[in-house]
C-alpha cells in the first residue's frame, strides 16, 4: 500500500519509521516530513495545513490510506476531505477532533459526561476574565491557570501566580493576540496538583485500547523550570500509574469520553491522548488531544510490537484488534535548538549521528538535508534520541551515556529526564 503521512515532526518520524516496518507497506510519502522522514521515502512538498493539495495528491498519486499525524491537519478536517473525496485516512473527524482544537468545547464536554476535571469558566471578554481572576485571590498561595481556547503549539496554557500575572496573560492572549486567534477566548481554570501522566489510547469509537502509560517533560529546563514546551523527554512505562489506577481511568474517564462523544454524533476514531492529573481526589483530565503525543510517540513506538499500520486500518475499519507492547521500558530525550520555546537560529549543521549506536533510535523533528546529504537544524525541538531497557534506569542510562555524541550550535537537552522516578 502506499500511504501518505501528513506532518513533519519528530511524532511523525517515529509513526513513519514503525509504518515503514510493516509488510504491507510498499510505499511511504511524508508531506512535508523533515530529515529523518526523507530516508524512508518520498517527500511531498506541502504543508500540513494544505487540505486541498494533500487530497489532490492522494487521489493524483495513488494513495491507498492517508495518516493525519498532527493537530493542525485534523483541526482542519483533513480526515474529513479524505472521506469525501473516497480515500481512506486515519484520524478524527473535524467534529471528534474538537476535543483538541478547542478546550472550551473540551470543558463543556467533561462537564456534561460527568468526567472529572478543573473547574472553570469560559470568557471572550477580556475585562470579565481579569474580575474573575481577582476573584479568585492567587494571594491565598494557589495559582490560577489561563488557557488559550484553540491550538497554540503547546504553549497556550499559562499558570499564574499572581493577580498582576494574570492581568498581563489576559491582555496578551485577548487583547494583543499573542497567540493568535486561538486566544480570543480563554478559559480560566482551578489549579490542580499531583502527578501528571499521558494515557494514550487506540480508539474506533467504540473499543479503546490503552498504550502503555508515559509521562512528558513539558517544562524547558531542568527541575521543571523554564516555560512549557511541546514535550523535552518522556519515559513509558510509569510506575505510580498503578493497574488500580489504570481501571479508574478507563472507568471515569475513557469509555464516558468514547460515549459521550458517540451520544454527541462525533465518533472518536483514532488515537486518543488523555493528559491526566493524578490528584489526590483521584485521576482527572487536565486536557485532552486527537493524536499522538509528540515526543509521547517516539517513547512509545519502540515498544509496539504489532504492525502499525494494521493496527491503523482496523481502527479505521472498526474492526477489533489486538495490539501488542513489549513490557520493557523506553526513555526519549529532546535535543533542541538554544533559545527554543522562545526565538532560536535554524540552519546550524548536525554533527556525531554516527556516531550514535544502534541501540538508540533517532527520531528527526527539525531538520532538513542539504545537496550534499548533510542534516540541517530547521526547528526549534531538532531531534529525540530514544532507547528501550529492561528498566526505565537501563534505558535513560543508554539515552544519557551517548547524547553528548550529536553535536550542533546552541544544542541544549535537558538532563533529568525520569530522574524523579525509579523502578
Ligand atoms: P495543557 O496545554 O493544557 O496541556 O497544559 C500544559 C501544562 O500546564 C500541563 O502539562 C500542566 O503541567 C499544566 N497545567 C495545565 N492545566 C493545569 C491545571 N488545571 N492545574 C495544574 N497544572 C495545569
Ligand atoms: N507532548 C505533548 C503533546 O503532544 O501535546
Amino acid at each position: 500500500m502506499h500511504i501518505l503521512l501528513v506532518g513533519g515532526g519528530g511524532r511523525e518520524h517515529a509513526i513513519g519509521w514503525k509504518l515503514a516496518q510493516s509488510k504491507l507497506c510498499s510505499k511511504l510519502t511524508s508531506a512535508p516530513g523533515n530529515g529523518g522522514l526523507a530516508a524512508l521515502g518520498e517527500r511531498a512538498p506541502i504543508r500540513a495545513t494544505e487540505i486541498t493539495k494533500l487530497v489532490e495528491y492522494a487521489k493524483t498519486h495513488g494513495v491507498d490510506f492517508v495518516v493525519a499525524a498532527s493537530d493542525d491537519p485534523l483541526a482542519l478536517g483533513l480526515v474529513d476531505a479524505c472521506k469525501a473525496a473516497g480515500l481512506r485516512a486515519f484520524g478524527p473527524t473535524k467534529a471528534a477532533a474538537e476535543l483538541e482544537w478547542s478546550k472550551a468545547f473540551a470543558k463543556g464536554f467533561m462537564k456534561r459526561h460527568g468526567i472529572p476535571t478543573a473547574s472553570y469558566e469560559v470568557f471572550t471578554d477580556c475585562d470579565e476574565a481579569v474580575a474573575y481572576a481577582r476573584s479568585m485571590d492567587p494571594s491565598e498561595g494557589k495559582p490560577i491557570v489561563i488557557k488559550a481556547d484553540g491550538l497554540a503549539v503547546g504553549k497556550g496554557a499559562v499558570i499564574t501566580k499572581s493577580i498582576g500575572e494574570a492581568e498581563v496573560t489576559l491582555r496578551e492572549m485577548m487583547l494583543d493576540a499573542k497567540f493568535g486567534e486561538s486566544g480570543k477566548r480563554v478559559v480560566i481554570e482551578e489549579y490542580m496538583t499531583g502527578r501528571e501522566v499521558t494515557a494514550l489510547c487506540f480508539t474506533d469509537g467504540e473499543r479503546i485500547y490503552p498504550m502503555p502509560p508515559s509521562r512528558d517533560h513539558k517544562r524547558a529546563l531542568d527541575g521543571d523550570l523554564g516555560t512549557n514546551t511541546g514535550g523535552m523527554g518522556v519515559i513509558t512505562p510509569v510506575p505510580d500509574y498503578t493497574t488500580e489506577i489504570a481501571e479508574r481511568c478507563m472507568r471515569e474517564i475513557f469509555l464516558p469520553t468514547t460515549d459521550g462523544m458517540r451520544q454527541e454524533g462525533r465518533s472518536f476514531s483514532g488515537v486518543l491522548y488523555f493528559e491526566l492529573m493524578l490528584t489526590p481526589d483521584g485521576p482527572k483530565v487536565i486536557e485532552y488531544n486527537a493524536r499522538f503525543g509528540d515526543p509521547e510517540a517516539q517513547a512509545l513506538l519502540p515498544l509496539l510490537e504489532s504492525d502499525l499500520l494494521e493496527l491503523m486500518l482496523a481502527i479505521e475499519a472498526g474492526e477489533p484488534v489486538t495490539p501488542v507492547w513489549s513490557d520493557e521500558a523506553c526513555a526519549c530525550v529532546v535535543v533542541a535548538s538554544g533559545g527554543y520555546p522562545d526565538a532560536y537560529q535554524t540552519g546550524k549543521p548536525i554533527s556525531g549521528l554516527d556516531k550514535i549506536p544502534s541501540e538508540i533510535v533517532v527520531f528527526h523533528a527539525g531538520t532538513s538535508v542539504d545537496a550534499a546529504g548533510n542534516y540541517l537544524t530547521s526547528g526549534g525541538r531538532v531531534l529525540s534520541l530514544c532507547a528501550k531497557g529492561k528498566t526505565l534506569d537501563d534505558a535513560l542510562r543508554t539515552v544519557y551515556r551517548h547524547i553528548d555524541k550529536v553535536r550542533f550550535e546552541g544544542a541544549f537537552y535537558r538532563k533529568d529526564i525520569g530522574k524523579r522516578v525509579t523502578v
